[in-house]
């Protein structure tokens, strides 16, 4: 179930990186959104009984019709309550990575994504294998994060729309070297067939990333 962005500063940033599509078949905002917005921050400060978990699913692919997008859309359908999934789309918005501009100076586009995932619990990642790779534009987006650190031990799921198990690989076994970069917690790893079944394996993914962020939390207490 994809819920709406909350009050943790960063609503506009979130609601900025949901998909057209997803956000075409939102209602308009409801007066709701901050009463619930409130209550979900006091919630999480509180830490208890659960914090909601938010996870920032970020598509690897440009495609308009991309069979990775549609695997995210998924989780944001299929994800229990007080579970939040929303999209991020744009990875085709941002400068290639540049080394000399200045990491307090980076260009706006930049600055929305380490904003959206220091604002998510988690990471899922869905991104087609390229040329026996991750896409290019993933790995210049990860190339903007492994300095100013969003990612640094961040708990992340990667996979791939495939048409059968043995695709997609390659891909996912690239995107994972580099995640090691920022020592992101992996706790799943593997493409998606399409299919009746995927819905149920994304199920078994977000559950890995929940196990994955109450364990952090445990851990940091
Ligand atoms: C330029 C290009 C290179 C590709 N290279 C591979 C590859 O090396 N291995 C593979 O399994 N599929 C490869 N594919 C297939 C894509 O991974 C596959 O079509 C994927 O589902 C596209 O994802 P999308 O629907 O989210 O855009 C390639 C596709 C294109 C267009």
């Amino acid at each position: 179930m994809e819920l709406e962005p909350d009050g943790l500063g960063v609503a506009a940033v979130l609601q900025d990186c949901e998909h057209e599509r997803t956000r075409a078949a939102r209602p308009p905002q409801r007066p709701w959104w901050l009463m619930w917005a409130d209550l979900h921050v006091m919630w999480r400060s509180m830490g208890g009984p659960e914090a909601g978990i938010r996870i920032l699913g970020i598509v690897g692919s440009l495609g308009a019709r991309s069979s990775n997008l549609t695997l995210l859309e998924t989780a944001a359908s299929v994800a229990p309550d007080g579970i939040e999934v929303l999209l991020y789309t744009r990875l085709g918005e941002l400068p290639y990575f540049d080394p000399d501009i200045d990491p307090d100076d980076a260009p706006p586009a930049v600055r929305a994504l380490r904003q959206a995932i220091a604002a998510s619990d988690a990471v899922l990642i869905a991104a087609p294998e390229y040329g026996h790779s991750l896409p290019g534009v993933l790995k210049n987006g990860i190339d903007w994060l492994i300095g100013s650190g969003e990612l640094e031990r961040k708990v992340v799921a990667i996979t791939a729309s495939v048409p059968h198990s043995e695709r997609g690989r390659q891909g996912l076994a690239a995107l994972r070297q580099t995640l090691g970069a920022v020592r992101a917690v992996i706790v799943s790893d593997e493409p998606i067939v399409r299919g009746s079944a995927s819905e149920a394996t994304m199920r078994d993914v977000l559950r890995r990333l929940v196990d994955g962020v109450r364990e952090t939390r445990r851990r940091s207490g």
